[in-house]
């Protein structure tokens, strides 16, 4: 039987916030709980199918969205129930959800989950196998940011070069108040966002150790893209 060891021994990530600065780690929101490390396991798992990979990323990204969306502003409202008048609460801003292609798909759904009515932007970034470089090869995005927060919804977070041309797109939109929604970051592309927009909160399941020679996350969990999309 497994031996059973209690919560904050049980992170990957418990080097990150001895390994990245205070500056950084300010701006980074550690998802801690125990269904999403559970489910992390399956996803780092190279023995997991496209059926459990599929089905674990969903119950991860649903974590990240109930964490992401947490503190979002409320107003009050009244409502009537069957039996009487009550004051009660309602989102007070509306929140613009912006997947990076392909792999950020995986987090769209379960983010709709929650919040159904929502905009999407679509960004399609794509990483150059040889230099790790995303260029850009798709965007359709609403036409305005204006008072909306944005949620960048990327599961893995690498050099941050893609999150990088990212944030530089829904910033030339008018976007002011974003956060980024992924599953697994490393201090390489923790560093490089908050670095270069410090305004911006990054919500991670994992801090993993390092990149390797060819910028994939390490112990990480391989190509997310191909590993959801069943495309190794
Ligand atoms: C992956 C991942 C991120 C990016 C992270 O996408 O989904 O978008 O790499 O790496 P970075 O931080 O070094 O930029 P990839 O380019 O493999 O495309 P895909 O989603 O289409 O598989
Ligand atoms: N993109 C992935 O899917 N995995 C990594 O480890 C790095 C970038």
């Amino acid at each position: 039987m497994a031996e059973e060891l209690p919560a904050p021994d049980r992170l990957q990530d418990v080097e990150g916030p001895t390994l990245l600065g205070d500056d950084i780690m300010s701006g980074v929101k550690l998802v801690r709980h125990a269904l999403a490390e559970h489910s992390l396991t399956h996803l780092r798992d190279r023995r997991t199918s496209v059926e459990g990979y599929r089905h674990h990323a969903r119950i991860v990204s649903q974590i990240v969205a109930a964490e992401i969306t947490k503190d979002l502003p409320l107003s009050q409202v009244t409502v009537e129930t069957p039996l009487e008048a009550t004051t009660a609460h309602v989102l007070a801003v509306p929140v613009i959800l912006v997947p990076v292609l392909r792999a950020g798909l995986a987090m769209l759904f379960a983010m709709l989950d929650f919040l159904p009515g929502s905009q999407v932007g679509m960004l399609g970034l794509e990483r150059d196998e040889a230099t790790a470089i995303a260029h850009a090869y798709y965007e359709k995005q609403p036409s305005s940011y204006a008072g909306a927060k944005a949620v960048l919804l990327d599961p893995m977070l690498a050099t941050g070069g893609s999150a990088l041309a990212a944030l530089e797109r829904l910033k030339a939109r008018g976007a002011e108040d974003i956060r980024i929604a992924c599953i697994v970051s490393c201090p390489e592309g923790l560093t490089a966002v908050r670095t270069r927009h410090p305004d911006v909160l990054i919500y991670t399941c994992a801090i993993d150790r390092q990149l390797n020679a060819q910028a994939y996350i390490l112990p990480g969990l391989g190509d997310f893209g191909d590993r959801y999309f069943g495309t190794l």
